[in-house]
C-alpha cells in the first residue's frame, strides 16, 4: 500500500474512533481498541475463545451497538480500521429498519481490501477469487505496482518508478486461505506456490481481500467500569443461552421420545398389519373342508368363546404348531395381539373384578374410592373392601407369627406414570415393559393390588415364611398371587411373589392353586 494510502487509511480511522469517542463520552468507544494500529488489524479468534466470542457478538444491548456485521464466518476481536469499512459502517451506525437495511443492500457483495499486519499463514491455502471479487481484490495490490495476473490466485506485482522502469523485483502474491478464516494475498514464489516461511519478521502488510456482506461495530470498553458492565453484558449473556441451550436439548429429548413412541407404535401397528394379511393368505389357501374341520375342532376345546372364532381360526392357522387348547386361551387372553395394541378401557362395573392390564387401561382420570390401611399395616392406601381384607390378612398371619405389611398398594396414574418413566430411563422401555406397568395399565391404579413387605427380586421373597403363608392363605382374604411363574406370556410380567390381587374369597378360591392366570379366568368366567 502507498504511503499516502496508508496516512488517509490512519487519518480516517482515528477520526472514526473519535467521533465515536465523543459520542460514547469517555467510557466507550466503536471500532478498534484505543491502543490499536489504525491501519487494518486483524486478530483471528483462536478456536476456544470463538463461543466467547460469539456470545459477545449476541449481546444485544445498548452498548453494543450493531451497525453492521462483518462478513460471516469469522470474528475479529479488533476490527474496523480500513477506511473503506471505517466509511461504511459509519453510514449505518444509528439507522435503524429501512434506512438501515438501504445500507446493508449498498453494501452487500461488494468486496472490499484490506491489509494486516497479525496474519500468520501456517495452513495457508490456495483459493480462487469468485470472478465478481477480482477487480476488487487486485485494487490492493495494484496500489504496490504493475500487477499482471498469471492465473486465478497468482498476481505479479512490479514496482514502477515515474518514467514507468522497474523499480525492483517482481514480487508474486498468491491467494490463499488461512485455516477457517478469509483468503488473503500472501507472498509466493513465481510457481504461485506460497512462502508463508519467506514472510519478513517486522509488521508485513498482507493483502486481503474481504468479500462481505455484514460489518459490525462494537463498543469497546475504555474505562473499568465499562469494562465491567461489558462483563456483565457477557455474563449475563452466557448464562441466558446456557439456559436457552438447557430447554432446546429437553424439548430435543422430548421431542426425540415421542418421535421414537411413535415409530415403535407405527412398527407395532405394521407387524400386527402383516400377521394379519399372512393369515388371511394362509387361510385362502384352505379348503373349506379343512377350515370347517379346523372349526369343529377349536369349538371342542375347554373355554372355547363363540366371539372369538374369527381370532381362532387365523391365530391357528398362523401358528399350526400350537395345540388348539393352547389357541383358545392365547385368543381369550389377547396374546394373539401384541402388548399394548388394541388397547380397550377397563370394564370397572365389574369392581372388584375389574381386568386392567396391557389390553385394558384405566386411563388417567380413573381413582377408586380409597382407604388408609393404618398403622401396622404398612403404608398406603386400598379400595374399602380390600383394605378391610388385607388388614384381617395380616392379622391372622401375625397371630401366626408372620409379619406381613403393605409397601406399595393404590398408586396414581400420575405416580406409575414417573415411575414407568424412570424405570424406562433406567433401563430401557423392553427391561421396563416386564416389570413396570405403564401409566393407567397398573392395577395398582384400582387400589385392589398391594405389593407385600418388597418389590424387590433381590430380597427372595418367594422365599421366605412370609410367602409361604400368603401362597396358603391368601384367597382366604380373597387375594390371589397376580403374576405367575412361567405366565409372562400371557399376564405381561415377570413373576411377582409379592403383588397380591384382592379378587374376593370366591374367586381368589376358584383361581389359586388352578393355574389360571386372571387374565384366562376373566376372559371365560366373567367376560364371556
Ligand atoms: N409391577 C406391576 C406390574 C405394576 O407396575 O403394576
Ligand atoms: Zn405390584
Amino acid at each position: 500500500m502507498k504511503k499516502q494510502a496508508v496516512f488517509a487509511v490512519v487519518i480516517a480511522a482515528l477520526s472514526a474512533v473519535l467521533t465515536f469517542g465523543i459520542k460514547y463520552a469517555n467510557d466507550w468507544y466503536l471500532g478498534t481498541p484505543k491502543d490499536a494500529v489504525p491501519v487494518v488489524e486483524f486478530e483471528y479468534v483462536p478456536e476456544k475463545d470463538k463461543p466467547a466470542a460469539e456470545s459477545f457478538v449476541g449481546t444485544d444491548a445498548a452498548v453494543h451497538t450493531r451497525a453492521k456485521a462483518v462478513k460471516n464466518t469469522y470474528l475479529f476481536s479488533q476490527r474496523m480500521n480500513t477506511k473503506e469499512l471505517v466509511e461504511s459502517a459509519e453510514g449505518l451506525i444509528d439507522l435503524d429498519g429501512a434506512d438501515a437495511e438501504d445500507a446493508a443492500e449498498r453494501l452487500d457483495e461488494k468486496y472490499f481490501i484490506a491489509a494486516g499486519s497479525d496474519i500468520k499463514p501456517g495452513t495457508a491455502e490456495p483459493v480462487q477469487i469468485p470472478e465478481s471479487g477480482q477487480d476488487e481484490a487486485y485494487k490492493i495490490l495494484a496500489e504496490d505496482g504493475e500487477t499482471d495476473q498469471i492465473n486465478s490466485n497468482l498476481v505479479k506485482v512490479v514496482k514502477k518508478t515515474e518514467d514507468g522502469k522497474d523499480a525492483g523485483p517482481a514480487r508474486y502474491y498468491a491467494l490463499g486461505k488461512l485455516k477457517d478464516s478469509l483468503p488473503c494475498f500472501f507472498p509466493a514464489g513465481e510457481d504461485g506456490k506460497m512462502v508463508p516461511g519467506a514472510l519478513p519478521a517486522e509488521n508485513i502488510k498482507l493483502s486481503c481481500y474481504i468479500p462481505y456482506v455484514d460489518v459490525e461495530l462494537e463498543a469497546w470498553p475504555r474505562t473499568e467500569a465499562a469494562k465491567a458492565e461489558k462483563q456483565k453484558l457477557i455474563d449475563e449473556y452466557r448464562e441466558k443461552r446456557i439456559a436457552a441451550e438447557k430447554e432446546a436439548a429437553e424439548r430435543a429429548a422430548r421431542e426425540a421420545a415421542a418421535r421414537a413412541e411413535a415409530a415403535r407404535k407405527a412398527a407395532e401397528e405394521e407387524a400386527a398389519r402383516k400377521a394379519a394379511e399372512e393369515a388371511a393368505r394362509l387361510a385362502a389357501m384352505m379348503t373349506p373342508e379343512q377350515k370347517a374341520a379346523l372349526a369343529e375342532e377349536l369349538k371342542a376345546q375347554r373355554f372355547y368363546l363363540e366371539k372369538n372364532h374369527d381370532r381362532y381360526m387365523a391365530y391357528k392357522i398362523a401358528n399350526p404348531a400350537k395345540d388348539n387348547y393352547a389357541v383358545v386361551q392365547a385368543v381369550n387372553t389377547n396374546i394373539d395381539r401384541p402388548f399394548y395394541t388394541n388397547v380397550q378401557s377397563t370394564n370397572t362395573g365389574k369392581g372388584i373384578l375389574m381386568l386392567v392390564n396391557k389390553y385394558y387401561t384405566l386411563g388417567s382420570g380413573y381413582a377408586p374410592a380409597l382407604e388408609t390401611l393404618g398403622s401396622g399395616y404398612g403404608s398406603g392406601s386400598m379400595h374399602p373392601a380390600a383394605a378391610a381384607a388385607f388388614r384381617q390378612m395380616v392379622d391372622a398371619a401375625k397371630a401366626e407369627g408372620i409379619s406381613l405389611r403393605s409397601v406399595s398398594p393404590f398408586r396414581s396414574y400420575g405416580t406409575q406414570n414417573s415411575l414407568y418413566n424412570g424405570y424406562v430411563s433406567r433401563s430401557g422401555r423392553a427391561a421396563a415393559d416386564r416389570y413396570s406397568a405403564r401409566p393407567g395399565h397398573s392395577e395398582h391404579q384400582t387400589g385392589l393390588a398391594v405389593d407385600i413387605n418388597t418389590a424387590d427380586f433381590a430380597d427372595n421373597f418367594q422365599n421366605t415364611a412370609e410367602y409361604a403363608w400368603l401362597i396358603k392363605h391368601c384367597a382366604e382374604y380373597g387375594f390371589i398371587l397376580r403374576y405367575l411363574p412361567g405366565k409372562e406370556y400371557i399376564t405381561g410380567y415377570r413373576y411377582e411373589p409379592w403383588h397380591y390381587r384382592y379378587v374376593g374369597k370366591q374367586t381368589a378360591q376358584a383361581l389359586m392353586g388352578s393355574g389360571l392366570t386372571f387374565e384366562e379366568y376373566y376372559a371365560y368366567y366373567l367376560d364371556k
